[in-house]
């Protein structure tokens, strides 16, 4: 084992947090400097990559006690005075404070204490994800037939799927609901939310006891799952061929079989896409609404596109191409680009709302973030691409233990570990745990669920 794995591992361990003597969850930074309170909260998206590590490692009962624990938390959503979350929403991370008396408090975050007070969409699609992952590593469905489990699940598919303002296929959230958590203009329909809430249908769908009960919310999500994949296939993917349709487009039509249903106007395409978009590859749009087409590239949207097949085999293959044949830009000097190109000026300033955190090719704006390492590694070895995959490990492993795992890098190469990054984070070193174990069993995620076979 090399001295980086080791060393993560020893920051894994480090991180384990206890509730009743058994561990629960990792926190999301080591770094006792850290000022921000909540980075010492188990937060369910960094707690990801811990999970699938301790389930591949034969650790299942942690993952078994979180999953327990997040599910039980959301009662105390309903306590917030003066809130009104939906039915299912679930917790965006907890913590376990020690009263004087020695008994324990676990407290929860809805987006209450959050930056921005944005409740969370992506904490419910991930639980669900690693109910099936721990159902299938144990071969128990003990879990995930629970009634109190059975319900949380239904709850999470009616808010998903209920009738809304609109006509979309995709699901409609506001800005810094996931990874994201600040405004950084993807409020709407952004590619991260809809790859999740994909990949969430289809788990939703082997989690469900077949029951009398529950076959309309079956052939519900079973119809939403179909045309889902269907749009986003078609409007959200970006090609040389598709950009010169869009670059063409007529506009202000009505009607039912029109080109341009969404009326995007050629206008609005960005200068900087037509030079950037490398010949015979492509990528999924980064969001997308009624006159409006956001180009940037979003990675972790499109690595769990592929990896979870919500773009197709060949989109997938062109997805990898494009980080191949743009290395710089979303690579460089540490895997990976959150997104690119970074927003600056006045574009900055109206979509951010002038964010100092969020600064032109900082944090989110054009960071580089350590822990989107394993999704790469699994949509490469999914796709045939282990030489990308293997390009990028050793780039993270060779830097991230000499920087002392930071949780994201500045500047358009990553060259710079973060002005106000975070070190020993946490997701930083689980990228890297998680990567090797996918490179040494390429097929291991895929048995948990975690990658699809083509269709
Ligand atoms: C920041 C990130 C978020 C992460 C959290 C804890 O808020 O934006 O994605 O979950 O830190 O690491």
């Amino acid at each position: 084992m090399s001295h980086a794995i080791q060393d993560a591992l020893d920051l894994l361990e480090r991180a384990l947090i206890h509730h009743e003597h058994r561990p629960v969850g990792t926190v999301a930074t080591c770094d006792p400097r850290v000022a921000a309170a909540n980075y010492h909260d188990c937060f369910v998206r960094d707690f990801v990559p811990s999970a699938l590590i301790f389930l591949l490692d034969g650790r299942t009962d942690i993952v078994r006690d979180f999953l327990h624990l997040v599910m039980r938390l959301k009662d105390q959503h309903e306590q917030l005075a003066g809130q009104h979350l939906a039915t299912g929403v679930l917790p965006a991370s907890f913590k376990i404070t020690r009263e004087a008396d020695g008994s324990e408090t676990v407290s929860a975050d809805f987006g209450d204490r959050a930056i921005g007070r944005v409740a969370p969409v992506d904490s419910m699609m991930w639980w669900i994800l690693l109910i099936r992952a721990y159902t299938r590593a144990t071969g128990d469905r003990t879990l995930a037939e629970l009634p109190e489990c059975q319900r949380q699940i239904r709850q999470i598919l009616n808010l998903c799927l209920q009738g809304r303002f609109e006509v979309f296929p995709t699901l409609l959230v506001p800005d810094g609901c996931f990874m994201i958590d600040r405004r950084m203009g993807v409020n709407g329909h952004p590619l991260e939310i809809q790859a999740l809430f994909h990949a969430m249908l289809e788990a939703a769908l082997e989690l469900l006891v077949p029951d009398e009960g529950n076959q309309w919310l079956i052939e519900l999500t079973r119809s939403r799952l179909d045309v889902l994949r269907d749009y986003v296939r078609h409007f959200y993917w970006l090609d040389l061929a598709r950009l010169n349709e869009i670059h063409r487009y007529s506009t202000e039509m009505f009607g039912a079989e029109i080109e341009n249903p969404l009326n995007i106007y050629p206008e609005s395409i960005p200068d900087w896409v037509v030079d950037w978009l490398p010949e015979g590859a492509g990528y999924l749009l980064g969001n997308l609404g009624p006159s409006r087409l956001d180009a940037r590239f979003f990675t972790q949207g499109n690595l769990l596109a592929a990896m979870f097949g919500l773009a197709s085999p060949t989109q997938s293959r062109q997805i990898l191409q494009t980080f191949e044949q743009r290395w710089d830009d979303l690579v460089g000097r540490m895997p990976l680009k959150i997104c690119y190109p970074a927003l600056d000026g006045k574009e900055w300033r109206l979509v951010t709302g002038s964010d100092p955190k969020n600064t032109p090719w900082s944090y989110h704006n054009g960071g580089n973030w350590p822990v989107l390492l394993w999704p790469f590694v699994a949509a490469c070895l999914q796709h045939d691409r282990r030489d990308l995959a293997e390009r990028a490990f050793a780039i993270a492993q060779e830097r991230l233990p000499r920087d002392r795992w930071p949780e994201y890098y500045d500047g358009r190469q990553g060259r710079l570990i973060g002005r106000r990054a975070n070190f020993d984070q946490v997701w930083s070193a689980t990228a890297l745990i998680l990567s090797r174990m996918m490179l040494d069993a390429p097929d291991s995620l895929i048995r948990l669920g975690f990658g699809s076979l083509p269709r």
